[in-house]
């Protein structure tokens, strides 16, 4: 998962590295390190822990060059230590590495045979040494990463800088992201376009087995077999504010409040708030590459799409972490709205159980960052078996958005606090579209049911509102969690996912345990759990499944256990047999767990800030999961 960066240009390196490391750190943060050329040397270093150590070692260091590479850590082999922070330098051979190299140990062996002095215990630093040796008979860097690829399995990216050619970089994809960044006389490279965002709008999105060769200004690309290939240059209309805190405390609490405004995004291309209906905009299937579906006929493409959906049979949804869970609420608001049935599956289980995808399947993968590792793999196979793919992803141009047959986004904006809080709500927020959409395309639902559907998801974002002005209540509450030993998160019907993830957020942030159920499941075991110190957070907004759930309260809170409990407006039943009675706004189901999630998350937060621990950036943790 690390985070790479990359400067070639007339500016100060330093600063455009460690800028770009901060907009990264989410990727990684055991570890970071940069090279910077120097008197015509290239001059390293490495500090072990978060940027901040980097960034204090670097404080007084001076570097006249102007060509440099930094790295931010998430370890996969060899623990987190300055020695095996990036970059690996290797007789002026200085890389970095984002990825696994999985046929290390041989080449480790091989190495050590021809009496290579290894440093680190990383897969990264055989990487360099191979280089090194190429180079030595090369003396050309790019010739010598191409030598050296064919000896690599796995799925790594890697950038490349040689003290002999100081106006070169080399960067290759095979796996984890690399853009690069096309300034004036400048070029940068990065895992994302965030840490370059503030220096250029223009990217070229590297594909798999694709190398850049950057030379002074000039960025060629290639294949990796040699071939010169032509690439588009992709134009972004983020602005840099989008990725600053803008006086919040965390990424994560500015993300949180951010979420009325990306929901409203997610949902404005595909609702018509003037009918009350939904045509999703611009999906594209039929196998246009992304790049070109702004160039798309909406109405052609709106048939084509009606089409798709009327032929469908099944539909798997694929996801990892809070993006499977927003997938667990699709599977309800498909089947009822669209009356099709729906699997869903987490990605790493899916596509190593030789699923079953019969003819005429619709594969839904949700990710936030459009990178993740197993959800990727489950895109291609389910590709390769013959079903139509859609991606509903929030990074736009991401592998698992380019792959896709068909393309929705989430809108939310940058993510940048690790536990995913906006690209949740959001997903939800276009999965009611999606439903719908599939609903009215297969004659299922009626004029007037959208109708009714799409006013109540019109009023989600300023429901939102509604419920993020309670934020002192939801800090109340969670004042008093610290006491409790354990957490049963429970909810029937879209609850339950929700209790999933309010179970997730704690665990994330604020180290407890915590387990989501199924209210209906907590007499086959769980009830044994419960005594006075285990809190049982129960998601119970009035619905049809609200007396059931009423139910399975009562028998845990029977067994002594201590309730904080989330329902609609002023619930006396619930406010009563609570420690903590949260109020959402009266929302149809459909809508409801777009609204229960935020006190679960404020409360997760809270607690975890008050306690002192980094939310934007948990232990052991990190935002986009490139590796298996
Ligand atoms: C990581 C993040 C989670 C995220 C999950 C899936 O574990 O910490 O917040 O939900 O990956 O990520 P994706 O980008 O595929 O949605």
């Amino acid at each position: 998962m690390c985070g790479i960066v990359g400067y070639l240009g007339p500016k100060n390196p330093k600063d455009i590295i460690v800028s770009g490391l901060k907009k990264l750190e989410y990727r990684g943060y055991d570890s970071a390190g940069v090279a910077i050329l120097d008197q015509g040397k290239t001059k390293r270093v490495r500090a072990q822990g978060k940027l901040k150590a980097l960034e204090d070692k670097l404080q007084h260091e001076k570097f006249d060059g102007h060509i440099g590479i930094g790295h931010t850590r998430w370890a996969t082999h060899g623990k987190p230590s300055e020695r095996n922070a990036h970059p690996h330098q290797v007789r002026g051979i200085n890389l970095v590495h984002n990825g696994i190299i999985e046929n290390y140990l041989d080449i480790r062996e091989e190495l050590l045979a021809q009496g290579a002095d290894i440093t680190s215990d990383t897969d990264s630093e055989l990487v360099a040494h191979l280089i090194a040796n190429e180079v030595d008979q090369t003396k050309d860097l790019f010739k010598a990463v191409e030598n050296t690829l064919d000896k690599l399995r796995g799925a790594f990216s890697i950038l490349v800088m040689w003290e002999q050619e100081p106006d070169r970089l080399v960067a290759f994809k095979d796996g984890p992201p690399l853009v690069v960044g096309l300034g004036e006389k400048e070029v940068f490279v990065a895992s994302d376009v965030q840490a370059l965002i503030q220096y250029t709008k223009k990217f070229v999105y590297l594909e798999d087995r694709e190398v850049a060769s950057i030379k002074g200004s000039d960025v060629q690309f290639f294949s990796a077999n040699g071939f010169p290939i032509q690439k588009k240059i992709v134009e972004l209309n983020w602005n840099p504010e989008m990725v600053e805190k803008q006086g919040y405390a965390h990424y994560m609490l500015k993300e949180i409040y951010e979420q009325p405004r990306a929901v409203a995004a997610a949902i404005e291309p595909h609702v018509n708030p003037e009918t009350f209906t939904v045509a999703l905009k611009n999906i594209g299937f039929g196998g246009q590459p992304v790049q070109k579906l702004e160039e798309l006929d909406s109405k052609t493409d709106w048939a084509k799409t009606q089409e798709v959906f009327k032929g469908i049979e099944r539909v798997f949804i694929i996801a990892c972490g809070t993006s499977n869970y927003a997938g667990m609420v699709g599977k309800y608001l498909i089947e009822q709205l669209a009356k099709v049935p729906v699997e869903v599956d987490i990605a790493s289980e899916f596509r190593y159980r030789n699923p079953v995808i019969p003819p005429k399947t619709l594969v839904l993968t949700i990710s936030q960052s459009g990178e993740t590792a197993d959800t990727l793999a489950a895109i291609r196979m389910a590709k390769e078996m013959g079903a139509t793919t859609l991606s509903i992803c929030n990074v736009r141009n991401s592998t698992i958005d380019r792959e896709a047959h068909g393309h929705l986004y989430m809108n939310s904006g940058p993510e940048i606090g690790v536990a995913s809080t906006k690209a949740f709500t959001s997903t939800m927020a276009v999965l009611n579209c999606l439903a719908i959409a599939m609903g009215r395309s297969r004659g299922v639902m009626n004029e007037a049911n959208e109708k009714d559907l799409v006013r109540s998801l019109l009023a989600v974002p300023s429901q939102m509102e509604g419920v993020l002005a309670y934020d002192k209540y939801f800090e109340e509450a969670a004042s008093k969690l610290k006491l409790f030993r354990g957490f049963l998160y429970m909810g029937r019907g879209t609850s339950y996912p929700i209790a999933m993830e309010g179970a997730l957020k704690l665990k994330e942030l604020a180290y407890m345990h915590a387990e989501g159920y199924a209210a209906g499941e907590m007499k086959h075991g769980p009830l044994a759990l419960i005594d006075e110190r285990m809190a049982i957070v129960m998601v119970a907004p009035t619905d049809h499944l609200y007396e059931k759930t009423i139910s399975n309260l009562e028998e845990a809170r029977a067994r002594g256990g201590k309730v904080i409990s989330i329902g609609t407006g002023d619930n006396e039943k619930l406010r009563s047999i609570s420690e903590y009675y949260l109020a959402i706004p009266q929302a149809h189901w459909t809508v409801s767990a777009i609204l229960t999630v935020i006190p679960l998350q404020l409360m997760s937060y809270h607690l975890a800030s008050n306690l002192g621990y980094d939310v934007d950036q948990p232990r052991n943790l990190a935002k986009s999961v490139t590796v298996e």
